[in-house]
């Protein structure tokens, strides 16, 4: 008998395509998705907004209790959308994602302050389970207790080929394939050699290496990995 619904924790670094497939996974299981690095973008994002240096940890942590965020989970017949994100009332969905963010969230997202109290926000979030989370500290850290911990990797190249199609299909301009190879190493290493939580895979997780494989294709491993692991176990 379980207490719970189940939690289904999934990790690893930027561009594996963690996002997607925990969006999709959750949907067709009915579980809440929930978007973790959405919610440190969302607080750099009002750090930024407040002409705050990143960089300067004591303002930083002043600003924590005054910002707000809300994830609201947006149940849609398709193709399941993002979440939409809140700061206080501001919608900052697309704006969480501008590359002003996305080059500051690594600096704020390594502090203790921070970290303390987004985690207890997400935690809160999987109080009564039934949860599909993506992030970095998942599966270690913020639910060790999941019943399901996916570690999801691809190759440095494979990740740099995706960055390259999004932004093709994005409009943008398309960056040198060493260049993105190389920003891409560079916040591996940021992420996994930070002080507190972080990006390692936890002793019972499960690595999905997902070079050779489409979405559809990682999703039907972890539909499997969840009924072997999570529905008859
Ligand atoms: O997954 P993402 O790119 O949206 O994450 C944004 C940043 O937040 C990334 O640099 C790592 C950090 N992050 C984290 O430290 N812990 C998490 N649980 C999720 C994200």
């Amino acid at each position: 008998l379980r207490a719970r619904q189940p939690i289904i924790a999934i990790d690893g670094p930027a561009g594996a395509g963690k996002s997607t497939v925990a969006r999709q996974l959750a949907q067709q299981l009915g579980l809440l998705y929930l978007d973790t690095g959405a919610m440190y973008r969302a607080f750099t994002w009002y750090v930024l907004s407040q002409d705050c240096d990143p960089a300067d940890e004591v303002a930083v942590a002043e600003l924590l209790s005054k910002c707000t965020i809300k994830l609201t989970a947006t149940p849609s017949e398709q193709t399941p959308q993002p979440p939409e994100v809140w700061v206080n009332e501001t919608a900052v969905t697309q704006a969480i994602r501008t590359p002003e963010v996305t080059a500051n969230v690594s600096t704020i997202a390594a502090q203790g302050a921070v970290r303390q109290a987004l985690v207890k926000q997400q935690m809160q979030y999987g109080l009564a389970g039934g949860v599909v989370a993506d992030g970095r500290d998942i599966g270690t850290h913020v639910f060790p207790n999941a019943e399901l911990k996916i570690f999801l990797t691809a190759s440095v190249e494979e990740r740099a080929r995706r960055r390259q199609r999004d932004l093709a299909h994005q409009g943008q301009a398309i960056p040198e394939l060493a260049d993105l190879a190389q920003a891409i190493s560079e916040r591996d290493h940021k992420d996994s050699t930070r002080e507190i939580s972080p990006l390692r895979q936890a002793e019972d997780a499960i690595e999905v290496i997902t070079d050779q494989l489409t979405i559809e294709g990682v999703l039907d491993k972890l539909s499997a990995l969840y009924q072997e692991k999570v529905v008859t176990a």
